[in-house]
């Protein structure tokens, strides 16, 4: 794929007996917003950690840039500018908003294994994160356990963001939260895309994908089901990529689902 920032090529992946993914092609572009859709075990978050590094494909190849690619780690990934925030992503609940940005990344001077952490710097550096993604928070001293759900996802969003990050991958963020910080999130997406972030977003809502994305692809069973610019399909094509059909068959009885 001629341009891809990132690109899959024929990911399987085995757990055992299980076949998580068979034979799948995967590719974004720099600054496009990709939706990936898909029922409950599709493949979804498999392929996600696998783009990430979490996970190791049992075949296939990765090509970033232009250039094969191997990652044995999230590390190897992240230095190349994949972040990935997870489906149950962990924020760290007793510690501040600007700690849990840099968490184990700190700003400060090495002295052999040790980092001195510098906080004066870590502080100002969140806030102005924080700003440019027009993220509000009363305070980056705050707990990230007092805040609520979509600020804490915001913040799980700022911290993949923090480094330089030009793919980042986003598993179901707006799963959990209520209708206003839906809003927000979505937002931060295309904020991120106006700053020339790739963003993959893995959502159940059709609103989600419809609000910030250039493309939306679905698996199914593990398998490329199909994929279109979203100019070209609609909420109830989708819908029926993810239970498996394709063409306009789908009734208005599903207009109204998520
Ligand atoms: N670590 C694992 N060990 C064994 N099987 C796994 C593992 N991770 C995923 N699977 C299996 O792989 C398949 C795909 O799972 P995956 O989590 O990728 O689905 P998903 O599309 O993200 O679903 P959901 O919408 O429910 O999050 C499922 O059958 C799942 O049980
Ligand atoms: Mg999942």
């Amino acid at each position: 794929m001629a341009g891809a920032l990132l690109e899959a090529r024929g990911i399987s992946k085995y757990f055992g007996a299980i076949t998580a993914l068979r034979d799948v092609n995967f590719h974004v572009g720099p600054g496009e917003v990709v939706g990936v859709v898909g029922d409950n075990g599709a493949g979804k978050s498999t392929l996600m950690k696998i783009l990430s590094g979490l996970f190791v494909p049992s075949e296939g190849e990765l090509v970033f840039d232009g250039r094969p690619v191997s990652f044995r780690s999230p590390k190897d990934a992240q230095r190349l500018g994949i972040e990935m925030v997870h489906q149950d992503f962990a924020l760290a609940g007793n510690m501040p908003i600007y700690e849990n940005i840099y968490l184990g990344r700190e700003p400060g001077w090495r002295l052999g294994p040790l980092t001195v952490v510098d906080h004066r710097r870590a502080r100002r550096m969140a806030a102005e994160h924080l700003n440019r993604l027009k993220i509000h928070v009363k305070s980056i001293d705050q707990n990230t356990e007092d805040l609520s759900g979509g600020q804490r996802q915001a913040v799980a969003i700022a911290r993949s963001t923090a480094f330089d990050a030009k793919l980042v991958i986003m598993d179901e963020p707006t799963a959990a939260l209520a209708i206003k910080e839906v809003g927000k999130v979505l937002d931060l997406v295309r904020s991120l895309k106006e700053h020339g972030v790739a963003v993959i977003i893995i959502s159940h809502r059709m609103d989600d994908i419809f609000y910030c994305c250039d493309r939306v692809m679905a698996l199914y069973q593990g398998t490329n089901f199909a994929e279109s610019p979203l100019g070209t399909t609609s909420r109830n094509e989708v819908i029926g990529w993810i239970m498996g059909t394709k063409g306009h068959t789908q009734g208005l009885a599903h207009d109204n689902m998520h």
